[in-house]
């Protein structure tokens, strides 16, 4: 660790090597993945498909900026249109998460020339400077990311937004499908519905934070889409290249662009959108979404045979299991002694699971035992 800059704790684990839900270490250990690395993995570890589409794409061309033609940039855009239910809108391809929402807020504000945000309590947007700033966690704001405008109102409060909006400032609301780091809460459809209906009649762009929510793990391709609502602009990263880095920003046909708007060197590469094409197309041939939602179904059934957890929260398989105490010494013992990766959330009573969208229900039975496990030797 000298020479690392010491900013992650970490367990004392190397993982060497994985398939689907499965992760080994160096010592040859096998774990159960319940947690993707923050939610990143979609199909599953080194599926074929992904193997096969990098291993080749490489073989071919890794890399070139967009200053040519990219027409795998081009089908990925079509193919990310088509199966998200967006299909006039277009396309703008980064490398992470806090970009995608860094270009979606500058992208508001280039749209109505206004500058100040409306994000919501316990929100987490990214490490950027405007991502950071519309992140509600004051400890990793610096001086230097404090100056944007921001309001955070209470999440379900639209009588909230309506008095920042009324102030005639507001460029844009940002709002996570439903949220991560802080802690599953999730707005409910009427609320999404006004929401979506207010901004539409003030001119305040909406901004779908859909990073960790999206790309089906609440068992629609996109978490609001259970409210039947369509966001301005929605923001992915994490499940879309199952771990090779790529994000990105889908953006309404209201949005005018022009060349140099937005920009970036190594968004949208060969590689990242081979990576990116061979996620979508096993989504729909392994039927994943439909996988969330039995998945879920068997998890919720089987879950009630612990009396410990108080609620779950979240949907689909990005969910958030509730207990009466603070879960850092049960996470523990779930890694170090069933071997099972878990995560936890800005809540501490809140063990976050974000499995693989492709796991089975051996792999919840497994998850269950070692949960139960874990409960009794604590
Ligand atoms: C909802 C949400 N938005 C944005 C981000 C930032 O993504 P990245 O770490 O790829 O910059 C995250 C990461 O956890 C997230 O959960």
């Amino acid at each position: 660790m000298k020479n690392l800059f010491d900013v992650y704790p970490v367990y004392d684990i190397a993982p060497e090597k994985a398939f689907m839900a499965k992760v080994w270490d160096n010592n040859g250990k096998e774990y159960l993945d319940f947690y993707g690395g923050h939610g990143v993995i979609s199909i599953g570890h080194t599926h074929p498909n992904y193997v096969k589409a990098i291993t080749e794409q490489v073989n071919k061309i890794g890399f070139y900026s967009n200053s040519i033609i990219n027409p795998i940039q081009e089908e990925f855009a079509t193919k990310l249109a088509q199966t998200s239910g967006y299909d006039d809108y277009t396309v703008f391809l980064c490398n992470s998460g806090a970009e995608a929402n860094e270009n979606a807020l500058k992208l508001a504000s280039f749209h109505n020339g206004k500058s100040k945000v409306i994000a919501f309590n316990k929100a987490f947007h990214g490490r950027t400077s405007a991502s950071v700033a519309v992140t509600d966690n004051k400890k990793i704001v610096a001086p230097i990311n404090a100056n944007h405008q921001v309001v955070f109102v209470p999440l379900n409060d639209i009588e909230a937004v309506k008095a920042e909006i009324a102030n005639g400032d507001i460029t844009a609301v940002i709002i996570e499908g439903i949220q991560g780091v802080g802690g599953l809460d999730q707005g409910t459809t009427t609320f999404f519905q006004e929401l979506r209906n207010l901004c539409t009649q003030e001119g305040v762009v909406l901004i779908l934070d859909e990073i960790q929510s999206g790309y089906g793990r609440s068992g629609k391709f996109f978490a609001h889409q259970h409210h039947q609502i369509k966001a301005d602009i929605i923001s992915m990263a994490k499940g879309m290249g199952n771990g090779f880095p790529i994000g990105g920003i889908l953006i309404s046909p209201e949005f005018k662009a022009s060349y140099g708007l937005l920009g970036t060197t190594f968004g949208g590469n060969h590689l990242a959108c081979a990576a990116a094409i061979s996620v979508l197309d096993t989504m729909v041939a392994d039927q994943l979404i439909e996988n969330v939602n039995s998945i879920n179904a068997y998890f919720m059934e089987r879950i009630v045979e612990i009396p410990e957890i108080k609620e779950v929260k979240g949907r689909g398989l990005m969910l958030g299991v509730a207990f009466d105490f603070e879960i850092a010494n049960l996470r523990k013992k779930l890694i170090l002694e069933e071997s099972i990766f878990t995560g936890s959330a800005s809540q501490n009573n809140l063990l976050r699971v974000l499995p693989p969208l492709s796991i089975t229900k051996e792999d919840i039975d497994f998850f269950i035992n070692g949960l139960k496990n874990a409960l009794t030797s604590l």
